[in-house]
């Protein structure tokens, strides 16, 4: 990674260039710049991929010279080195786009880890306005809404994004299982509950299982008393952090729609309504998109999953559209064994049936949603489904 370094001094900047000059395999080329905040829109028109702004920006006047460098030059990542970490400062940084403050006196590990997040990061390039936060909701309970977004996001991290599921179901969360076996050491109630104001990049990813280098689950809480210490005033802060440290953040909303999760659908830029192709299915189906509606979230940010489709079943596509009045975005197959060995393993599907249709139709809702080129002869879905 090309990277700056913006500090008051000398040894300022020097230290940070040992830091990173000699940890593991670090690759880094590094320019030092000694000087103040007017150097950052400078710093800008070289097309560094981070900048580490050591102890300058450290108020709102700092903050907003920042943010103009990042109108300026979007794709360059910015970390902040600072005494003040207080909740209000984290947060006008966050606005301000910055990817991570780190509190100084500086630790190694802390700004190594940092930067290594942010290499992940960048090799997937995902411009600015690609990047997406998506929440899943069943229409009824089973229809397969959490399957669907721990695979997707499995998807997602195949193709190279950074990708973050997040367990919103408060009361009966599952997601962490249907990807891996690990305990979560934190859960959600621990991020966005009392803690709020210590949530920063790093206290984020260390609270994450991660199922991958460049995938990681936020658990929902265990208990039920913890569900209640997540208010949904936090999730503002929460996913304002999510959206500076990963390409796609996916949310697992579960059915209700509570203060927490209408919070959330505040952020998201689409909600994926998960049915299958049964009556009692499309009765409710039809019930939540009039509550989405008149809940203010517009027809155009929905999109409509069948799951576990099945060709030539009693109710074609073409009834599920009309008797739910949206239409169909995409059909993920029916597919018993390889998905109950998946859930059952606490594994991604992807790992367990590379092949299977589930994973192929997710692969390929993958690569849509993304606008990544499809694989050769990968076509099969859009058989019957030419959208
Ligand atoms: N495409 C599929 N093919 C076969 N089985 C599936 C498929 N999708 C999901 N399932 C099965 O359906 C079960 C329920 O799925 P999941 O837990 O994702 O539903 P949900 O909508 O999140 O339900 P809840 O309301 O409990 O949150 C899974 O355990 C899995 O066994
Ligand atoms: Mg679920």
């Amino acid at each position: 990674m090309k990277i700056a370094v913006l500090a008051p001094d000398k040894s300022s900047a020097d230290h940070v260039q040992a830091v990173l000059g000699t940890g593991a395999g670090s690759e880094h080329s590094l320019e030092l710049q000694e000087g103040g905040v007017e150097l950052i829109e400078e710093l800008a028109k070289k097309s560094f991929d981070l900048a580490i702004i050591h102890s300058l920006c450290n108020d709102d006047a700092g903050l907003a010279a920042l943010e103009s460098a990042l109108q300026a030059s979007p794709n360059m990542a910015i970390i902040i080195l600072s005494d003040n970490v207080s909740p209000t400062f984290l947060l006008g940084a966050m606005r301000a786009g910055v990817r991570d403050v780190l509190q100084l006196p500086l630790q190694s590990a802390a700004l190594r880890a940092a930067v290594r997040r942010l290499e992940r990061r960048t090799s997937a390039n995902v411009p600015t306005g690609k990047r997406k936060t998506i929440a899943f909701i069943a229409c009824k309970g089973g229809s397969g809404a959490t399957f669907i977004a721990a695979n997707l996001g499995y998807s997602l991290a195949t193709l190279g994004l950074n990708v973050a599921l997040f367990d919103l179901n408060l009361q009966f969360g599952d997601a962490a299982l249907f990807l891996s076996d690990k305990q979560p050491a934190n859960t959600l109630a621990d991020v966005a509950g009392a803690n709020i104001s210590r949530l920063d990049a790093s206290f984020l990813a260390a609270a994450m299982i991660e199922v991958l280098p460049n995938y990681a689950v936020l658990a929902a809480p265990e208990e039920l008393e913890r569900a209640a210490e997540v208010r949904p005033e936090n999730l503002d802060v929460l996913l304002n952090l999510a959206a500076t440290q990963y390409d796609y953040v996916l949310l697992d909303l579960g059915r209700s729609l509570d203060a927490v999760s209408v919070k959330a659908l505040d952020r998201v830029d689409l909600i994926f309504l998960v049915i299958q192709e049964t009556l009692p299915f499309l009765r409710d189906a039809k019930r939540m998109i009039q509550a989405l509606t008149s809940l203010g979230y517009p027809k155009t940010k929905l999109r409509l999953v069948v799951n576990r489709y099945e060709k030539g079943g009693d109710i074609e596509l073409e009834d599920v559209e009309k008797t739910v009045g949206l239409p169909v975005y995409k059909a993920v197959p029916n597919s018993y064994e390889a998905v109950s060995a998946s859930v059952n393993q606490g594994v991604a599907v992807a790992l367990i049936a590379k092949h299977d249709p589930v994973t192929r139709a997710l692969d390929e809702m993958a690569r849509e949603l993304t606008e990544l080129p499809a694989a050769k002869n990968d076509h099969w879905f859009g058989h019957f489904l030419h959208r």
